[in-house]
């Protein structure tokens, strides 16, 4: 990997391989960037490899998630796992034209949802059956945790996107102590203690818990990218994000403590101990 670059720059490494695109966006603040080594990965294309801090993630998704569908002028979006919070508002839709499909295993998380949404129940991580090669852009928000066999959710999301169609996922990384413990401790002592840490963590209201499996939910990590591209995937731009400050809310000392590491991380970026992450991929 190159050397560290401090600070942010607003060209994303090209997609069509011979020129920097400026439509990408890069408004998420992220406070340390680099690019890997320009032999890498096989595809020989950069991918633009960022870190930031979870906070910034999450506030930023809304926006950088619009700015990619207009930037890539995608018309035809398919979200995977939406539930009961379609990421995408109606007037949004409406206002660009958009054909937008909301898609999750669960015909009960879907009907938590606001109407106006095109649905469709379909377990994303099974062969895919029907529409193939008709999307411009899928993206899925804290669904890629929860699918058992990721060789076949991300093949199938190749399978439903077109040539040069772009995938975008937010999940959280391995290996997070909270993420880590999700995944050794037994399902029902991990529900129990999620509703002491945070407030709304019912399976009746609109972020419910669900098991969770973090196959390939890694943070920028050489393999990661490998795995990405076997399947057919460029990795465009691939973001880190420190700290998972969420779970300590109800001990002001230990978050303290938390995000002064989580900075701390930011400055010597360690990816395999990133706890989110925003993968924007190419299909080949
Ligand atoms: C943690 S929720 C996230 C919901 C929404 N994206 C959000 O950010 O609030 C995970 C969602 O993924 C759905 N899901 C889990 N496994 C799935 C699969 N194999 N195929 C499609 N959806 C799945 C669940 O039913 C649930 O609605």
């Amino acid at each position: 990997m190159q050397k560290l670059r401090r600070g942010w720059s607003p060209i994303i490494a090209s997609r069509n391989r011979t020129r920097p695109n400026p439509a990408m966006p890069n408004k998420v603040q992220m406070g340390t960037s680099f690019e890997q080594n320009k032999a890498e990965p096989a595809s020989g294309v950069p991918t633009r490899i960022e870190y930031g801090l979870t906070d910034d993630a999450w506030s930023g998704f809304d926006e950088y998630l619009k700015e990619l569908v207009l930037a890539t002028g995608s018309r035809t979006i398919c979200e995977l796992g939406a539930g009961a919070n379609p990421a995408l508002a109606p007037d949004f839709v409406q206002a660009h034209g958009l054909d937008y499909v909301i898609l999750d295993i669960s015909a009960e998380e879907l009907a938590k949802a606001p109407p106006g949404y095109r649905i469709r129940v379909q377990d994303i991580a099974k062969p895919l059956t029907g529409v193939r090669g008709t999307y411009d852009f899928v993206f899925s928000k804290m669904l890629a945790e929860h699918v058992k066999d990721a060789e076949v959710f991300h093949r199938n999301i190749h399978a439903l996107l077109r040539q040069g169609g772009t995938a975008f996922h937010f999940f959280p990384t391995l290996y997070a102590p909270p993420y880590a413990f999700n995944l050794l401790l037994p399902e029902r002592l991990t529900h129990w203690l999620l509703s002491r840490m945070q407030a709304g963590r019912h399976d009746s209201g609109k972020n419910a818990k669900f098991p969770a499996y973090y196959h390939w939910c890694r943070g920028p990590t050489r393999a990661q990218l490998d795995r990405l591209e076997s399947v057919g995937f460029r990795a465009v731009r691939y973001a880190g994000f420190f700290g998972h400050p969420g779970y300590y809310k109800k001990m002001p000392f230990a978050e303290r403590i938390h995000r002064a590491l989580a900075s701390s991380l930011l400055r010597h970026p360690v990816p395999w101990l990133t706890s989110f992450a925003y993968a924007v991929l190419e299909k080949k």
